[in-house]
């Protein structure tokens, strides 16, 4: 398989991450087939598109016909053997091994043999992830951040058994997103994740110790480090569920104490408060809901 020989691209999930991933391989003139388990969540994965290809529209980076030739060029079902229609698919769907191997598994029975299958996990084990289907060489991490239309990096991530040729497919792949890919080995976090979010975690410490506000906190991490947003926000934009969840791999797989999460992030997470998406997070979004 070539990259000239894809037209359609799978994504399974429809969430923040995969919402923000459809958005782009239809950008790049890929057909999309974007899949999830329920209406509402395919309702609210075009909701995050439409809004994201309105800011665009806005600063003149699209016009309002590429706009929706890109929203007709995503189409939405609840059915994964739509996947069939797939040349290459990539899964976002919970950060939670169990989930993603039942997903591999399925999509390994109903994708051709030739299909590539990646996971933009952000932090779980490829190989491990690879071995719950026939095509452990077919099998690749695609790590793309948030938001996805905005941050040019994507993680190329070669499992242990991932083929040199799927990786280089990958790489080709993100770049037609338009997107800047870095390769990495099957390490827990990766590049990215293994540094930033034990800096958000420490950030989390800090609050929890009263050493300053959530606004202090972050507005020191901007005005002292030139950060865009301070770690208290970017927990908000990213998830704390998602941030907890890359925190505990870490925590496990390094078996560091470094990595401990801090116990703040689990009483959100049991409260709700996951930020943006739910309306709450350290601050306050609910007018922005
Ligand atoms: N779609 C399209 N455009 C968007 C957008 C979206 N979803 N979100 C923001 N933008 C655009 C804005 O329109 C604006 O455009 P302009 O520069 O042409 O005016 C630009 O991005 C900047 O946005 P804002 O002015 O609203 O606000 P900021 O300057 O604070 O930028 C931000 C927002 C891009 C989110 C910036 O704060 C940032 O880069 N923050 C850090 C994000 C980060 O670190 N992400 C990685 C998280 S880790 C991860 O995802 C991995 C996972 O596995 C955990």
């Amino acid at each position: 398989m070539e990259i000239g020989d894809i037209g359609t691209v799978g994504v399974v999930g429809a969430g923040t991450m995969g919402s923000g991933i459809a958005q782009v391989a239809a950008t790049a003139g890929f057909k999309v087939v974007l899949r999830d388990i329920s209406d509402a969540a395919l309702d609210r994965g075009i909701k995050i598109i439409e809004r994201s290809l309105g800011k665009l529209t806005k600063k003149g980076k699209l016009s309002e016909e590429e706009a929706s030739g890109i929203l007709k060029r995503i189409s939405k079902t609840l059915d994964l053997q739509e996947m069939k229609r797939a040349d290459y698919v990539i899964e976002a769907a919970f950060e939670k091994m169990e989930v993603k191997k039942e997903i591999f598994g399925e999509l390994d029975k109903i994708c051709r043999p030739d299909v590539v299958l990646a996971s933009n996990t952000s932090s779980l084990s490829i190989t491990e992830i690879a071995a719950s289907t026939s095509r452990p060489e077919k099998v690749v991490g695609m790590h793309f951040f948030n938001p996805v239309p905005v941050l040019p990096l994507v993680e190329i991530v070669q499992g242990l058994t991932t083929s040199d040729e799927t990786v280089e497919l990958a790489y080709e792949v993100a770049k037609r997103f338009g997107k800047s890919p870095i390769k990495t080995k099957d390490q827990p976090g990766f590049i990215v994740n293994r540094i930033l979010v034990p800096y958000m975690n420490e950030a989390a410490f800090a609050y929890m110790e009263g050493v300053g506000s959530a606004e202090e906190i972050d507005q020191a991490m901007k005005w002292g480090a030139n950060m865009p947003i301070g770690p208290l926000a970017l927990f908000d934009l990213v998830g704390i569920d998602v941030a907890l969840d890359v925190l505990e791999v870490l925590y496990r797989e390094f078996g560091d104490p470094k990595f401990r999460p801090a116990p703040i992030l689990r009483q959100m997470v049991r409260a709700g408060r996951l930020g943006r998406k739910t309306g709450k997070g350290f601050f306050d979004y609910t007018e922005r809901v």
